[in-house]
């Protein structure tokens, strides 16, 4: 069977590492390479991170390091109480040997997915400065990625950064908006559905009993990230945000859609929204989910993570 190319742009963070790993797990899916973002850490540290993740799971695939800063505005600071100092909870800083691509983020996008016109979806699960930078480096590549699936927004529920926004789209709301414009097919898993996705300390242990290497690395790590969920919703569970991009790849029946046209609020109190709008392209938006199956997809398949040894 074919498996589906992917190209995973991302954070890594905690939930990030989670979701490259469900990816690299799944037997359907064929990750192309990984590309870096600031957000959660600073780039550099994505970029470690991510040839990290790579060395774990035995993955010689490209790693190709983005941008440091959004498009237009000053950064905000990295989110290490949600992720830890060096991404991973309290993990000190990984030391991988692989080296990134020589590539900046948004090359290595237009010629990866050129060379394989139609047949890769561009996973972002961070803010969106990479794939804004790939359309002004290569307007026509809109004619040649076969969809976008996007981890951000908030369309009709409250933000995670203040009352309207999420963090990867608040982290760069120019760059958002014009990703929303282009005329390229976008599916969105933003908070609508994500914040109904959970996963407690019981169930990344179930991950390790049959995956003790990279399960006990997930586990470990979600233990600062069940943490941060503590202290602001008192409970003791995840939320499994980018998980859930790539479960909607593999799984998109588990979600419900609504074609929405969607802009992004790029000033004052409301920065970083996604709207409604007219006279765009819609976007394939998340309005509904089937938690329990994404949670049991989720976990079936990290569940296997260290069969590729
Ligand atoms: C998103 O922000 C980041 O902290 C997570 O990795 C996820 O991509 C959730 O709002
Ligand atoms: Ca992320």
């Amino acid at each position: 069977m074919n498996r589906q190319k992917i190209i995973i742009d991302t954070d890594p963070g905690i939930d990030d590492a989670m979701a490259i790993h469900y990816a690299f797990a799944h037997p359907h899916l064929e990750v192309m390479g990984l590309t870096t973002i600031f957000g959660n850490v600073f780039v550099e540290q994505a970029t470690r991170n991510a040839l990290f993740l790579t060395e774990q799971a035995k993955q010689h695939i490209p790693v190709s390091e983005g941008a440091k800063q959004p498009l237009r505005m000053p950064p905000n600071p990295p989110s290490h109480y949600v992720h830890g100092d060096e991404g991973f909870g309290t993990m000190p800083a990984p030391n991988p040997t692989r080296k990134p691509d020589p590539r900046p983020a948004h090359v290595f996008l237009s010629e990866t997915i050129r060379a394989h016109s139609g047949e890769i979806i561009l996973c972002p699960v961070g803010p969106l400065t990479n794939i804004a930078k790939l359309l002004e480096y290569d307007a026509e590549i809109i004619h040649h990625v076969k969809k976008l699936v996007i981890m951000g927004g908030a369309v009709d529920c409250a933000g995670n950064v203040s009352a309207y926004a999420e963090a990867n789209i608040w982290n760069d709301p120019d760059a958002a908006d014009m990703v929303f414009a282009a005329d390229w097919p976008i599916t969105l898993i933003g908070l609508d559905v994500t914040s109904q996705i959970t996963c407690e300390a019981k169930d990344f242990h179930q991950i390790t009993a049959t995956a003790p290497v990279i399960g006990g690395f997930l586990e470990q790590i979600a233990s600062f990230y069940i943490d941060f969920y503590h202290s602001i919703m008192s409970r003791h569970v995840c939320l499994l945000h980018d998980p859930a991009a790539l479960v909607s790849v593999t799984n998109p029946s588990a979600f419900g859609y609504e074609e929405i046209p969607l802009e992004v609020i790029i000033h004052g109190e409301a920065i970083g929204a996604t709207r409604p709008v007219d006279h765009r392209r819609p976007v394939q938006v998340a309005k509904s989910v089937d938690p329990e199956t994404v949670r049991k997809i989720f976990l079936d398949i990290c569940g296997q993570c260290d069969r590729i040894f």
